[in-house]
Parts: C-alpha cells; sequence; structure tokens
C-alpha cells in the first residue's frame, strides 16, 4: 500500500514542486514506484514529467487532481499501485491545499527563514491539525527550504520555526542552484548532480521519508 506524502504550504514560492519531483527523482531512483500528484492548476509538476520523458530520464506516473482527490473513488483507487504517493500541492487554493492534507498520511510543510513564511504557516498549521484530529497515523512536519548561511535568520531557524507548532526536518535543504539546474533537466540534484551538496541533501531528506513511512509502517502492522 502506497505512502501518500503531500507538500503542501499556503505560501507561493517555498519550494512544494522543486522537492515534490526531487525526491520523485530520488524515490524512482531507489527503485520504488512513485505516483506523482499534480494538484496545483500551474501544472508545474505535470511539466517536469514530460521534460523527465523527453530528456529519457526516469518518470513517475503523473495524474492532475483537484479538490476531491481525498474523497473516496478518487487518489484512493491508485495509492495500492505505487509505494509512495507524492502530492505537490497548490499555494493560496484552500480548498484544494485541504484536500490534498486530507489525502496524506506525511505533510511536509516546506518553509524558507523568513517572516511571511512564518507567519502564513500558521493557517497550514490548522488544517494539518484539524486533519489530524480525524485520521489516524497522520504526521506532519515543517522542512526548512533555501537556507542561506549568510541569512541572520539561518542561525536558529529550526528554533522559531519549531515555535510555529510543528516537528522541524532534520534535513535542511540549502538555496542552490543545483535545484533549479536540475528540474529543467527531468531529473532531481540527487540523480542530476549525487556528490553535490543539493544531492546529498535530497538524498538524506528521502532517507528521512523512509524512516517515516517505516514508523506508519510499524503502526500499521501492530493495528
Ligand atoms: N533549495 C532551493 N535552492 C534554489 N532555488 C530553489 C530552491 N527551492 C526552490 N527554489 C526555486 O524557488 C522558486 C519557487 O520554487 P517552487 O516553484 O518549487 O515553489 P512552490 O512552493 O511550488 O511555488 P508555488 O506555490 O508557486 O507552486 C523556483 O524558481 C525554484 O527553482
Ligand atoms: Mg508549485
Amino acid at each position: 500500500m502506497g505512502h501518500v506524502i503531500a507538500f503542501a504550504s499556503p505560501k507561493g514560492g517555498v519550494g512544494k514542486s522543486t522537492v515534490a519531483v526531487a525526491t520523485a527523482a530520488e524515490f524512482l531512483a531507489r527503485g520504488r514506484r512513485v505516483l506523482l500528484v499534480d494538484a496545483d492548476p500551474q501544472r508545474s509538476a505535470y511539466a517536469w514529467s514530460e521534460a523527465a520523458r523527453a530528456a529519457g530520464m526516469p518518470a513517475p506516473t503523473t495524474v492532475a487532481m483537484g479538490a476531491t482527490m481525498h474523497q473516496p473513488g478518487e487518489l484512493d483507487t491508485l495509492v495500492g499501485q505505487f509505494d509512495v504517493v507524492l502530492i505537490d500541492a497548490p499555494p493560496s487554493q484552500a480548498e484544494i491545499l485541504r484536500s490534498a492534507i486530507l489525502a496524506a498520511d506525511i505533510a511536509i510543510l516546506p518553509a524558507t527563514p523568513s517572516g511571511f513564511d512564518l507567519w502564513a504557516l500558521a493557517d497550514a498549521i490548522d488544517v494539518v491539525r484539524r486533519a489530524g484530529a480525524i485520521k489516524s497515523q497522520f504526521q506532519a512536519a515543517i522542512l526548512v527550504n533555501r537556507r542561506d548561511p549568510r541569512s541572520k535568520l539561518d542561525a536558529n531557524v529550526r528554533g522559531s520555526l519549531g515555535e510555529a507548532g510543528l516537528p522541524v526536518l532534520e534535513t535542511m535543504l540549502s538555496n542552490l542552484v543545483a535545484y533549479r539546474e536540475s528540474v529543467l533537466m527531468g531529473q532531481g540534484p540527487s540523480t542530476y548532480a549525487p556528490d553535490s551538496k543539493a544531492g546529498r541533501e535530497v538524498s538524506s531528506l528521502v532517507d528521512e521519508f523512509e524512516g517515516l513511512i517505516e514508523n506508519q509502517e510499524s503502526v500499521r502492522a501492530i493495528a
């Protein structure tokens, strides 16, 4: 049974699509069956999959879904055919964002170390809390993206994001050009430049996701 990870944050430009496709490429490289759900009308994830196919790179099965994806007969009918399902949620479309979170086993909220992102997170955390209350085995965490060691905010990024009330993932992603370049090539940093800093970050992030998935599997086995 596939595990559903939603990249969900109401703020635009925090890296939802970048991280969704980067981790899709890494899961594929690890031999996992990956379904990429493009829930953003901008269709960024879809475009990346097309670029991957055009470049002869491994590409996940990719489908477009909207505000009803959490309802019976929608995403749940596909999940069994995959190991991992990654949902790229849109910014500022509350209904779709909510649906993505409700459809997910794990919600990841990317945030950059900026005041605006921290304030915007409060809304998403509210949605995540409500989803968590009605779903068993639901996990949510903040992912720090676009770190810049020169920024003062960076020094205490974990502390300030952690105050928002959700766990912060160990892996943090830096602001690096490899994230932009690899997407254009229909790849992710860990397949495009495995020895680069970005490549190692994505690999470590997917290790962490696999840990979260294992946790859920052991809970399912006990239940
Ligand atoms: N770690 C990073 N290093 C460098 N550039 C990054 C990084 N993460 C994201 N970007 C760049 O930031 C921009 C926004 O990223 P992305 O489109 O993934 O965000 P998003 O949250 O999906 O945005 P939207 O809310 O509009 O869908 C893109 O140009 C992307 O290449
Ligand atoms: Mg996006």
